[in-house]
C-alpha cells in the first residue's frame, strides 16, 4: 500500500469504497478497490482470489485494467486502470440530449468489451451504467467484470443500497442459477434503449414484481412456447397475458429503425434466443458506424 498515495473518494458501490490514487513510483493515477466482504473476520476466501487474480490477464482497449491485486491482513484491495466518469454521471451531464453516433459508438465498444469476456469465459453478471466508465476521448471500458462470480452479489451494497435490478434479465428474476453470457446481452439492451434515450432506463422497477411487470408489458409476456423451460424456473410465478401491442418508436423515438431490429435481438426474454455480442457487432445498425471506433 505504500506504492500509492490515496487522493479523493470516488465512490462506493456494491463490494465497498473507491478511491483515486497515485502510484508514488510511476505518478500514475489509478483507482483503488478495497473490497469489503460479508464475512470480514474470516478473510478474503481463497477461491475468490484465485479468481480475482485471473482476471489479471483480461486485458482489452474496452475492458478496465486489473493492474494488480494487494492483498494483507484479510483485506483486498483492487487496483485498477482511472477513468474520467461512469455512464451515469456522463447521462446527468447531457440535459437529456444526447448524439445518436455517440449512442452508436458507447453501443459497439460496449458489445466489443462483451465479446471479448465471454470469448474467455468471463460473464460480468451486473452490467450497468456505474459500471461503464469513459474518458474524454470517448473510449467506453467495462468496469468490474468477473467481480460478482468471485464475491456473489449481495443484496445490499456495502453502503446499504439496494442492488439495482433495473438491468437483470427475466431468467435470472425468475431464478435461473445456471448464468450464461445470455445474461450481460439482456443488460445491454437496456442500457442501449438508456444510452438512445439519454439516460432514462427503460425498466426502472422496484422489487422483483414490479420489474417483471415492467418487462412484459413492453414485451409481452412468455409463454412455455415461445419460452420452454420457463415454467421450470425455481421462482417462476405466472403473471397477466400482456399482449405485444408496443409502439416502438415512441420507446425509444431518437433510434432509427435498424437500431431497434437489434435492440429487439437482445430484448428476449428466453434468454437462448438472445442474441450474442459477436452476433451484434455484425448488426446492420453498425453499417455507418464511424471507421476511426471500430478499428479502435
Ligand atoms: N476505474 C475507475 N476509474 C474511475 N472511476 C471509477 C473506477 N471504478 C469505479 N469508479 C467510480 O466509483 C463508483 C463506485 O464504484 P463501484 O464499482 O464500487 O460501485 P458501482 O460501480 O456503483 O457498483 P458495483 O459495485 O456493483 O460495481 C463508480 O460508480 C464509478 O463512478
Ligand atoms: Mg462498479
Amino acid at each position: 500500500m505504500q506504492k500509492y498515495e490515496r487522493l479523493e473518494k470516488i465512490g462506493e458501490g456494491t463490494y465497498g469504497t473507491v478511491f483515486k490514487a497515485k502510484n508514488r513510483e510511476s505518478q500514475e493515477i489509478v483507482a483503488l478497490k478495497r473490497v469489503r466482504l460479508d464475512d470480514d473476520d474470516e478473510g478474503v476466501p481463497s477461491s475468490a482470489l484465485r479468481e480475482i487474480c485471473l482476471l489479471k490477464e483480461l486485458k482489452h482497449k474496452n475492458i478496465v485494467r486489473l493492474y494488480d491485486v494487494l492483498h494483507s491482513e484479510k483485506k483486498l484491495t483492487l487496483v485498477f486502470e482511472y477513468c474520467d466518469q461512469d455512464l451515469k454521471k456522463y447521462f446527468d451531464s447531457c440535459n437529456g440530449e444526447i448524439d445518436q453516433d455517440v449512442v452508436k459508438s458507447f453501443l459497439y465498444q460496449l458489445l466489443r468489451g462483451l465479446e471479448f469476456c465471454h470469448s474467455h469465459n468471463v460473464l460480468h453478471r451486473d452490467l450497468k451504467p456505474q459500471n461503464l466508465l469513459i474518458n474524454k476521448s470517448g473510449d467506453l471500458k467495462l468496469a468490474d467484470f468477473g467481480l460478482a462470480r468471485a464475491f456473489g452479489i449481495p443484496a445490499r451494497c456495502y453502503s446499504a443500497e439496494v442492488v439495482t435490478l433495473w438491468y437483470r434479465p427475466p431468467d435470472v428474476l425468475f431464478g435461473a442459477k445456471l448464468y450464461s453470457t445470455s445474461i450481460d446481452m439482456w443488460s445491454a439492451g437496456c442500457i442501449f434503449a438508456e444510452l438512445a434515450n439519454a439516460g432514462r432506463p427503460l425498466f426502472p422497477g422496484n422489487d422483483v414484481d414490479d420489474q417483471l411487470k415492467r418487462i412484459f408489458k413492453l414485451l409481452g409476456t412468455p409463454t412455455e412456447e415461445t419460452w420452454p423451460g420457463m415454467t421450470q424456473l425455481p421462482e417462476y410465478k405466472p403473471y397477466p397475458m400482456y399482449f405485444v401491442n408496443t409502439n416502438w418508436p415512441q420507446v425509444v423515438p431518437q433510434l432509427n429503425a435498424r437500431g431497434r431490429d437489434l435492440l429487439l435481438g437482445l430484448l428476449v426474454c428466453n434468454p437462448g434466443r438472445r442474441i450474442s455480442a459477436e452476433e451484434a457487432m455484425m448488426h446492420s445498425y453498425f453499417a455507418d458506424l464511424n471507421p476511426s471506433v471500430k478499428q479502435g
